[in-house]
Parts: C-alpha cells; sequence; structure tokens
C-alpha cells in the first residue's frame, strides 16, 4: 500500500486532505503538534470509516521532523507521498508597522518548514518514485496587501519548488503545487498570529479598511471547501502526470492567470528540464 505523509492535518486543509487520501486508498500519516489535536483526526477517519495514523510533527524543529519521518519509515518501510499543508496565515499588517520579527516567523513555518520536512523526506520518496506536493496559495502568486510576510513565504515556497521540479523529476519525484483561493471551513483566520500593535492604522487605516470591506465581499467569490481542496490534492497525488501548478478552482485559475502566462507551470517546466538533457 502505498503511504503517504499529511503535514498540519489537525483541521482544514491537512485535516481533509488525510482523509480524502485514504479513501483513496493510500496509507495516511496524518501530523498534528498537540496531542490534544489527535481525537479529532481520528473521529474525522472513522467517521469516513477509513484508518488514518496520527504522529507528532512541529514543521519548524529539525529532531521533531526527524523523529517523524524515522516513525514512518519504521512502521511502514517507504514513503510514496509527502502534502506539505502546515501553515499559517501570519499577521495582518504592513512593512512600517510589522515587527521583523513576525516576518521571520512566518518564513521559518509557512517556507523553512515545508523545505525541511521536504528534505527528510527526499530520499524516501525517491526510492519510492513519489510525489512532493505542496499547498501554496493563490496569494503566492500575486502579493495580497497587507499579508506581505504570508505571501512572501508562499512565493519563496513557489521559487523554491519551481527550481527543484526539474531537478526532482530527474530522480524519478514528481513536484506539485496546489493553489487554492478562500477556503472558509478552517481555523486558518482562528489561527492566525495577532499583534493589535502591529494592526495598519495612522496612514494605513483608510486603506485597511477598504481591503477589510474587499475581504467581506471579493474575497469569498469563489471560496471552496477543504474537501473540494482535498480532491485536487489526492488527483496530484494519483493522476499519471500532475501538473507542476495546480489551481483548485475555476476561480483561482483566473486569479493566477493574470499573472502567469502559463497557469500550468508546462512551459516553465519544459524549458527548465531542457536544461538538464543532453
Ligand atoms: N484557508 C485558506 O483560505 C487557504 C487558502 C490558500 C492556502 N491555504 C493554505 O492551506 C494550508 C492549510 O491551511 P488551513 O486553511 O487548513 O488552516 P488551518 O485549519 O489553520 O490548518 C493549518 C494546519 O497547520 C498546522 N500548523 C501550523 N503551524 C505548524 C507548525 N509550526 N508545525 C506543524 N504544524 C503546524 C496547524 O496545526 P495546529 O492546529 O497545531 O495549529 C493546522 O493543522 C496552509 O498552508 C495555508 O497557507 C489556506
Amino acid at each position: 500500500m502505498k503511504v503517504a505523509l499529511v503535514t498540519g492535518a489537525s483541521s482544514g486543509i491537512g485535516l481533509a486532505c488525510a482523509v480524502a487520501a485514504a479513501r483513496a486508498g493510500f496509507s495516511v500519516v496524518a501530523t498534528v503538534r498537540s496531542p490534544a489535536a489527535e481525537p479529532a483526526v481520528r473521529a474525522a477517519a472513522g467517521q469516513a470509516g477509513v484508518p488514518v495514523e496520527v504522529v507528532s510533527l512541529e514543521v519548524t524543529d529539525p529532531a521533531s521532523v526527524d523523529r517523524c519521518l524515522a516513525a514512518v519509515i519504521d512502521r511502514h518501510g517507504r514513503l510514496d507521498a509527502l502534502v506539505n499543508n502546515a501553515g499559517n496565515a501570519g499577521l495582518r499588517t504592513t512593512l512600517e508597522l510589522g515587527p521583523l520579527a513576525a516576518l521571520r516567523a512566518s518564513m521559518e513555518v509557512n517556507f523553512f518548514g515545508v523545505v525541511g520536512v521536504s528534505r527528510a523526506a527526499m530520499p524516501h520518496l525517491r526510492a519510492s518514485h513519489g510525489r512532493l506536493v505542496t499547498i501554496s496559495s493563490v496569494r503566492g502568486v500575486i502579493g495580497q496587501p497587507f499579508s506581505e510576510g504570508y505571501s512572501a513565504a508562499k512565493f519563496a515556497v513557489e521559487g523554491f519548488m519551481e527550481a527543484l521540479a526539474p531537478v526532482a523529476a530527474e530522480v524519478g519525484v514528481s513536484v506539485s503545487l496546489v493553489e487554492p483561493a478562500a477556503v472558509l471551513d478552517t481555523a486558518f483566520i482562528a489561527n492566525a498570529p495577532t499583534d493589535p500593535a502591529a494592526t495598519p492604522s495612522g496612514p494605513y487605516a483608510a486603506a485597511f479598511d477598504r481591503y477589510r470591506q474587499w475581504v467581506g465581499t471579493g474575497a469569498v467569490e469563489g471560496a471552496q471547501t477543504a474537501a473540494e481542496v482535498a480532491a485536487e490534492v489526492v488527483r496530484a497525488l494519483t493522476d499519471d502526470r500532475p501538473a507542476f501548478r495546480i489551481q483548485t478552482s475555476e476561480y483561482a485559475r483566473r486569479y493566477v492567470a493574470r499573472k502567469l502566462a502559463d497557469p500550468d507551470g508546462s512551459a516553465v517546466q519544459q524549458l527548465t528540464r531542457s536544461w538538464l538533457r543532453p
């Protein structure tokens, strides 16, 4: 049985991915940070009638990453897919007002966390000719006002994975990015860090007000459920040749197409892979 590791599975998209991948026939290892999250994962898996194994993982802690991968390999002897899902929305702020430490924290979870887990998983994915799938965002393609740290981290993920994909393909590992727009039935907003002192104010107050109005209307246009996003992730895990860049809805596709003349990444993949071939 193929083994899939899903990070950040205590809620939202990660939990939906764990259940959907198990339904699709994977043996799923779902990670949580806190033991308190385990019953929710077990309940969701039980309700869906599928087995999901729960392992502890803090993506910013290299020792935790090593322990998690060792647990997967000890138990299953293989890893066929990694779904990098763990992440957070970062502070809603702007350059002048947000502490540098908050930017670093966003990079630590949303970028270095993804890289650290991917790095530990890579030898096993190479052995299985597996899949490395990372949940990015349309905000990793078009910078989101007042979410500079989050967009920066997701842009970093996009650049890292785009550069890695042709190299990984040479050793039999398929790399994909999944780009949802808004997904409302998750704990993303509730889990976002807050800092009243960093809330846009003074010369930024009017723009922030207008932005919040847009969030209440524009941002919910095209919103999806976590289960809908998970269905796209399962396709990325099971399709013969998944695209490099996968938008999870027509809305998300139109959104990023404003920036990307090449929305599924195939033209860039063709170019960068051609540099590695005789
Ligand atoms: N919701 C959206 O609108 C949206 C849109 C596009 C992309 N995304 C992306 O989708 C992914 C999942 O988000 P979501 O909406 O499902 O939010 P969520 O419900 O808050 O889930 C985030 C998950 O990541 C985990 N996590 C956070 N920091 C972690 C760390 N340092 N180590 C290990 N796990 C950590 C959380 O665990 P705890 O419960 O322990 O905090 C939780 O399980 C994120 O990468 C996000 O950027 C979300």
